[in-house]
């Protein structure tokens, strides 16, 4: 069934409110840079606030279990939404469990906009309010979807594509100083110098050897 463009763009909108509650698996997420510094490290989920995880970057999966070691997370979507187009994936959150002393919670990851910046910090909140609708892509590259090229005049909508502008940089967050993982708006280059371009890739836990 082909869908109109207005069509497209309700449904896309729709999205944001849809309920993504059904978990993937668990996986890690590990970079993959022409930077040697940073590829093939994992992440993980790291304290920056109450309640609240940036995305540390932590050893290489085979270091494990020796290095610092990564965190599962999980992805959060819905039968009830298809890929907006070949390829792409179906639209979720990405989810990490909070385990507290006497709490267990599920949380959604959001992207932190400093408008001083163009680096946006996505943090782990608890529960899906917020949270950034993302994808993984038919190859598990992590991904932001979109259907506006804002690069023309005007704006051109209709055109469903998934965008990567992952970057691990030295960010500094409620008083932490962390390697993280981040995201630059726009095509721009981060102003953060130490930012270096990754992707972030999925591996189900289960087809890591142990
Ligand atoms: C993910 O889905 C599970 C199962 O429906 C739900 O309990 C959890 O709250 C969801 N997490 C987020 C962050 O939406
Ligand atoms: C994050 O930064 C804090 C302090 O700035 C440090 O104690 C902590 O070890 C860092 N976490 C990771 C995972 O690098």
């Amino acid at each position: 069934m082909k869908f109109s463009v207005p069509a497209l763009a309700l449904a896309f909108a729709t999205v944001a409110v849809a309920q993504f509650d059904e978990p993937s698996a668990p996986f890690y997420l590990v970079l993959e840079s022409d930077d040697a510094s940073v590829n093939s490290k994992t992440l993980t989920a790291c304290h920056e606030g109450a309640a609240i995880e940036g995305l540390c970057l932590s050893d290489a999966l085979d270091s494990y279990p020796t290095g610092q070691a990564p965190s599962t997370f999980r992805f959060n979507s819905s039968s009830n939404i298809d890929p907006p187009a070949e390829g792409l994936g179906r639209p979720g959150y990405l989810t990490y469990l909070l385990i507290g002393n006497d709490f267990e919670v599920s949380s959604g990851l959001q992207f932190f906009a400093d408008p001083s910046t163009n680096v946006g910090h996505p943090q782990f909140y608890p529960g899906p309010d917020g949270a950034q609708t993302l994808a993984f892509d038919t190859k598990n590259y992590l991904t932001v979807q979109t259907y506006v090229d804002d690069t023309v005049t005007p704006p051109k909508p209709g055109d469903f594509k998934a965008i990567e502008r992952w970057f691990a940089c030295t960010t500094y967050s409620q008083s932490y100083t962390n390697d993280s993982l981040n995201w630059v708006y726009g095509k721009a280059e981060p102003q953060n110098p130490s930012c270096k371009a990754v992707r972030v890739k999925r591996i189900f836990t289960g087809k890591r050897a142990a």
